[in-house]
Order: structure tokens, then sequence, then C-alpha cells
């Protein structure tokens, strides 16, 4: 039942193939001490491969279950790894220097509205096969997408 309520605001679980991961930092490019944000982290798979690199990551779960075994999978990455339970869509994001998404094709033009809201700055999103419908993805392998999202121009008087 919690893999199937998780279909109304998102997406349902299927994991990122470690050969993948691999290119996610390939792409993101990151330095120790930086930040990545998974939207939607399942098992913390990703979570646990940033941690490794001695990188910080925040992932968003809402399946009940997929967080429980997130948050104790990455329970020895505590300094490192912040597990939230919580709806992304419905929260504010912490500062990151990259965001990593595996979600459904339907979802992306709200994610790039929700994206653009939370990070007026600019960001760096790794995408899992999907397109955001207003950008051109820079990179593409394994079926790994890479976007630079860049800062919002401020045209008000
Ligand atoms: C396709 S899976 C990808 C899992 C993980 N990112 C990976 O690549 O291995 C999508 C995940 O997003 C979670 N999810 C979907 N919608 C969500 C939402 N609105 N807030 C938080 N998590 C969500 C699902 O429960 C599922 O674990």
């Amino acid at each position: 039942m919690c893999f199937g309520l998780v279909l109304i605001s998102g997406a349902p679980y299927l994991p990122t193939l470690k050969n993948q991961i691999d290119t996610i930092f390939d792409f993101a490019q990151l330095n120790p001490g930086d930040t990545i944000i998974e939207l939607g982290c399942g098992d913390g798979r990703m979570l646990i491969a940033a941690a490794k690199r001695d990188m910080n990551a925040v992932g968003y779960e809402l399946n009940p279950i997929l967080f429980v075994i997130c948050w104790l999978r990455t329970l020895r990455f505590r300094g490192k790894v912040t597990v939230k339970f919580a709806d992304f869509w419905g929260s504010n994001w912490p500062n990151a220097d990259a965001v990593y998404v595996f979600l459904l094709p339907r979802l992306m033009p709200a994610l790039e509205r929700k994206i653009i809201k939370e990070e007026p700055r600019g960001i760096k999103v790794i995408s899992f096969a999907f397109d955001f419908p207003g950008l051109k993805p820079l990179k593409m392998k394994n079926g790994i997408l890479l976007y630079e999202f860049t800062p919002e121009v401020d045209s008000s008087p």
C-alpha cells in the first residue's frame, strides 16, 4: 500500500544502478564537502555513494518503508547524510550544489518550475532518463542526463 500511495504525489520505486551512480558523480563534478539533494531517495544508495565520496547528501522519501530502510542504511554516515521523511514538493530545500532525480516524465514540467523556485541562483541537476521540457541536457550517458539551471534574472524595475 505504501508503494502505491506514493504514486499519488510522485513516482514508483525503481533503483538507480551502480554504473549509473558513477555517471551521476562523473557528471556532477562535485568537490568534497559539497551537497547533493536527492528527490525521492529510495533505499539510500545514492546518498551512501555521496558520503563515501566525502560529500554531504540530503534525501527526501515519502514511502515510509523505504524511508526506514534508507535511514538505517545511512546511519553510519549520519554526519554527512540527512534523510527526511517528507514530500519534496511541499518542502523548502537546503542550499546545495546539485540535485538528483529519478521520477516520471509527467512530473518533469512541474519539477522544472519547483527547481527554479527553490534554486534561483542556479544549480546542476542530474536526471535519470527523463527530460525537462524547457532545457537541453548538457550531457547524456547510461540513461543519465546532466542539466544546468542558470540563475534567474530579476527583471523587476
Ligand atoms: C524511481 S524511484 C528512485 C529511487 C532512488 N532515487 C534511486 O534512484 O535509487 C522514486 C522514489 O521517489 C520517491 N518519491 C516519489 N514521490 C516523492 C515525493 N513527492 N516526495 C518524496 N519522495 C518521493 C518514491 O517513493 C521512490 O522511492
